[in-house]
């Protein structure tokens, strides 16, 4: 047999390993200076550096560079390993990276000089959607590529989650898109009004389905049963799970859109899906947790384990959040509120950010040929830390929202509004500040994570290519 077809190809998962952390630090240090501006508006600088300009790059970064780069390297690393085959195309698969790498640097210019769509999770200009587009179908080509040259039969459910994440972005993006370039800089969308708005919102409902969603459901069915030593909890409800999450994804987009022009019944579609949508999301949860039956012991002294577990918990609560959200009456309070930012962040900060953190922590040890981090002590700091940080991220926004709604609605005997908008901005700065501080420790405890990362490379050796050992027959 040739090297190939012996050995996995851990370079570009070792790169996409190590961006993964430094964009984490550069997206959520954004987040941290844009919730410093909410409290202190003096920290808004000339126009590059204002709330404006610097909200979508934080958006951007954390979603697309620091979410993006854990999802490749940890789909090219679990493709190989359960195909035991070598990624496909080494070339191809080092232009993703580089040409993602690339979409980056683009986006960390033009959005602090203000191009952009004005389409929220979509505002890059027209050239950096054509690279996207490239960059995504060769992701596809690689990935779908590996799982064809696999040496098992089966194609573990992992893979599913991940292929089906790598198609529905391709879709989206290229749909959602659609736009007349002007200049080389300026674009028009190809959707006008209403139209524009419900492609825009089933494109960002699906973004956080399928990319914030499917792709680290992906992660937890590999990395979990691999750490706890377990194996899935049940291997038919991850079938069941699949099929029922990716049908009902598609639909809930206009979830988004209540009490706009879109007509009443679509907004009432999009509400019915999303309540359904928490059956999927529920038996995905509980999957994963089930899967430490038995292991539960280990929870006590791992911190892989921990982040992963807890980071299971969130997802849990911010699904069960979703749906009631998207009841309209609810909707009726929530929306245009801090609300709604905060069951972002407990999905963004306590399930992407931990199902990605604890994953990396697994695979960084592995990359760099050594037995464990640096310090286990260290990443159960980094866990701690983590988690006050999230719970004082979203604590204080459940706050702020349900107060500004309720301010905004209030209304005296004669009918006048009981509360001027400004009332309500001047009465959310204790709870702004509150997310400031919660967002700073869960950055700081990124920074640990690089601290620990940088002192095990420092004493491990980089494993570019690594053998394939078990068995063909087997399972990775
Ligand atoms: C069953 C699952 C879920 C449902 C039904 C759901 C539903 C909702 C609803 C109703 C809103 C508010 C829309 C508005 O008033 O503007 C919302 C906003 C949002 N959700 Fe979820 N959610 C779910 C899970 C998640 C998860 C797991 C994440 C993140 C990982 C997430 C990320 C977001 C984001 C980013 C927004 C803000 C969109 C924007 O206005 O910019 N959601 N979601
Ligand atoms: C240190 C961590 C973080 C901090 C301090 C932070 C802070 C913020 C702030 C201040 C906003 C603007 C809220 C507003 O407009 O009122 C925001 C928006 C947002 N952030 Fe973060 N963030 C962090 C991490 C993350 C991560 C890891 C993700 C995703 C994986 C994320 C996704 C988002 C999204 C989707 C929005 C838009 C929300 C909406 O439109 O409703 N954030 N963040």
């Amino acid at each position: 047999m040739s090297e190939t077809q012996t050995t996995y190809n851990y370079k570009v998962v070792r790169q996409f390993a190590v961006m993964t952390v430094i964009w984490g630090i550069v997206g959520m240090l954004v987040g941290v200076v844009i919730a410093a501006q909410l409290v202190w508006p003096e920290l808004n600088f000339g126009p590059w550096l204002h709330f404006g300009r610097l909200r979508p790059l934080h958006t951007n970064a954390v979603i697309f560079a620091f979410g993006g780069s854990a999802l490749f390297a940890t789909s090219y690393y679990v493709v190989q390993r359960t195909s035991h085959a070598r990624i496909f195309c080494d070339k191809l698969a080092a232009f993703t990276f580089w040409g993602w790498q690339l979409v980056i640097l683009l986006a960390a210019v033009s959005l602090p000089l203000g191009f952009s769509t004005g389409k929220e999770y979509a505002e890059l200009e027209w050239p950096i959607d054509l690279l996207i587009a490239v960059v995504w179908v060769s992701y596809a080509i690689v990935f779908f590529g590996t799982i064809a040259k696999r040496t098992v039969k089966h194609i573990y459910v992992a893979n599913w989650f991940y292929g089906a994440f790598i198609i529905a972005i391709a879709l989206l993006h290229i749909v959602n898109s659609a736009e007349i370039p002007v200049t080389l800089t300026k674009s028009y969308s190809a959707y006008a009004g209403v139209q524009d708005a419900m492609v825009q919102w089933w494109y960002g409902h699906n973004a956080v389905g399928f990319l914030l969603t499917a792709g680290f459901l992906g992660m937890m069915y590999y990395f979990i049963p691999k750490q706890a030593g377990r194996p899935v909890y049940s291997y038919r409800l991850s079938v069941v799970h699949f099929w029922a999450l990716i049908f009902t994804y598609m639909w809930a987009g206009p979830h988004h859109l209540h009490y706009t022009a879109l007509p009443d019944w679509t907004q009432s579609v999009g509400m019915i899906f999303s309540l359904i949508l928490l059956a999927p999301s529920w038996g995905g949860m509980i999957n994963g947790i089930m899967t430490l039956s038995g292991a539960w012991h280990k929870l006590r002294d791992d911190p892989i384990l921990k982040f992963l577990i807890t980071s299971l918990s969130f997802y849990g609560m911010s699904t069960f959040e979703g749906p009631m959200m998207s009841v309209k009456t609810v909707n009726a309070l929530s929306h245009y509120t801090d609300w709604t930012v905060g069951h972002v962040h407990s999905g963004a900060l306590g399930w992407v950010a931990m199902v990605s953190i604890g994953s990396i922590y697994y695979l960084l040890p592995r990359l760099f040929g050594k037995p464990e981090m640096y310090s286990v002590r260290l990443m159960t700091v980094h866990f701690w830390v983590a988690t006050i940080g999230v719970v004082l991220y979203i604590a204080s926004m459940w706050i702020a929202g349900v107060m500004q709604g309720l301010m905004w609605r209030a209304v005296n005997a004669d009918g006048t509004l009981t509360y001027s908008f400004v009332e309500a901005v001047k009465g959310s700065y204790p709870f702004w500040t509150v997310r400031f501080i919660g967002g700073a420790l869960f950055l700081v405890g990124m920074l640990i994570m690089a601290y620990n990362m940088f002192k095990t490379i420092a004493s491990g050796k980089t494993v570019n290519d690594a053998p394939v050992l078990a068995p063909a027959a087997q399972h990775a």
